[in-house]
């Protein structure tokens, strides 16, 4: 992988410094948000921008507004969050482009931070218009993507955005993502392993391609374990199974024993016999082996695979986590996911977590400070593992 410029290779003093941020962060019912992760991770990059004395201009998207201006969607929570993680004003600009950001912008000092309303709540961010994309390239000097979680989207912000400017480089938390899913998978220390997770194998299909000539063992969980189980003539109850997926699952099997990784599905499962999806309660529980009953439903690894997925980990060098291995956010369907992050985070491995719902399973757990890295993206971070090139980091320049 081409190495990308950063901001240590330009100088950002008394510059206008664009820096592409991915705050998009969950909001619970109040409008106040529940999980700050993102802007936490945001921070190295824009302290050590007001160290260098940039004037520092932040921007994001928060949720799916479509071009319209939804006040839940304002960008304003977030402004108020980082500048109590600065110790410092940060200026919030409740638009993005136009005379009073022009304004606003040059009236900035060294070393200050202005963060402008939500991108999409303009059409042109989502179209990547070139015109909008120009507007906001008029705001700066320096441009850096710093949002690995949008890297996969060619926006305006993150893409259209560097037609218009010379001077594009990542920032921190971008080099730390392609760093951990990149170099360090492309090239792990080994034993490797590859722990999958999630509902559907058509989802993980690409990264189990992009990632079997270099894993040792791949691990799988959650409900996409219950199509593999299915493909080897086990029942399943009323487990989530991709019927269309089965032969698809039996080719995944067919290549890992050719090329000799170690791939294991579980061998018992939580089930229940009375799953709601909407209000995330369960009937009956019972722990079953490899055949789950005619109206059962399997919800979570069982303690016998954990313990056995922990022996490999324990004998790991490098562990890749992605997607939960069973319902995480009912209590009685998470000690698959909880007990093996436990075995994770004991681990001399080093784990590299795949963000999105492992990312707030992790979390949950308790476990997340015991991780060597969790990535911030949801749908970049899969992407990027199924070795696609992201637009957002495509547009960077090379080192
Ligand atoms: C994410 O949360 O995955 C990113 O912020 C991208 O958001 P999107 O899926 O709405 O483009």
């Amino acid at each position: 992988m081409q190495k990308i410029k950063t901001i240590r290779d330009v100088d950002c003093e008394g510059k206008r410094v664009f820096v592409r941020v991915d705050f998009n962060v969950p909001l619970n019912e109040r409008g106040t948000v529940s999980d700050d992760a993102r802007v936490v991770a945001s921070l190295p990059t824009i302290e050590y921008l007001i160290q260098s004395g940039a004037r520092v201009i932040l921007a994001s998207h928060l949720g799916r507004p479509e071009g319209e201006r939804v006040a839940k969607y304002s960008m304003s929570v977030v402004a108020k969050i980082l500048a109590q993680y600065l110790g410092k004003s940060v200026l919030f600009l409740p638009n993005c482009v136009g005379e009073d950001v022009n304004f606003a912008v040059n009236k900035m000092t060294n070393s200050s931070v202005a963060l402008l309303e939500n991108l999409r709540f303009y059409g042109g961010e989502t179209k990547n218009d070139p015109e909008f994309a120009r507007q906001l390239a008029s705001l700066a000097d320096i441009y850096v993507n710093d949002a690995f979680g949008t890297a996969h989207r060619a926006h305006a912000s993150t893409e259209g955005i560097t037609h218009f400017i010379e001077t594009k480089v990542a920032g921190f938390l971008m080099e730390r993502e392609l760093n951990f899913l990149g170099s360090k998978v492309l090239d792990p220390e080994r034993p490797f392993t590859v722990i999958l997770g999630g509902a559907k194998v058509s989802d993980k299909i690409n990264i189990i391609d992009n990632l079997l000539d270099k894993a040792d063992n791949l691990l799988i969980g959650g409900a996409m374990a219950f199509t593999f189980l299915a493909a080897n003539g086990h029942q399943t109850g009323t487990s989530l199974v991709e019927n269309d997926r089965i032969s698809l699952a039996r080719d995944v099997l067919a290549a890992v024993r050719e090329k000799g990784v170690n791939m294991l599905i579980p061998v018992d499962f939580i089930a229940t016999n009375e799953y709601n999806s909407e209000e995330m309660t369960m009937g009956e529980v019972m722990t079953v082996e490899s055949d789950i009953p005619e109206g059962w439903c399997g919800v979570d690894i069982g303690p016998k695979t954990v313990e056995k997925y922990g022996t490999v980990v324990s004998h790991s060098k490098t562990i890749l986590w992605n997607g939960p291995l069973g319902i995480f956010e009912i209590e009685g369907a998470s000690n698959g996911t909880f007990g093996l992050a436990k075995v994770v985070a004991s681990s001399e491995a080093m784990s590299i977590i795949g963000g999105g719902d492992l990312g707030k399973a992790i979390r949950k757990s308790g476990y997340d400070n015991y991780m060597t890295f969790i990535s911030t993206g949801g749908g970049a971070s899969l992407e990027f593992l199924e070795g696609k090139e992201l637009p957002g980091i495509a547009a960077l320049d090379r080192a």
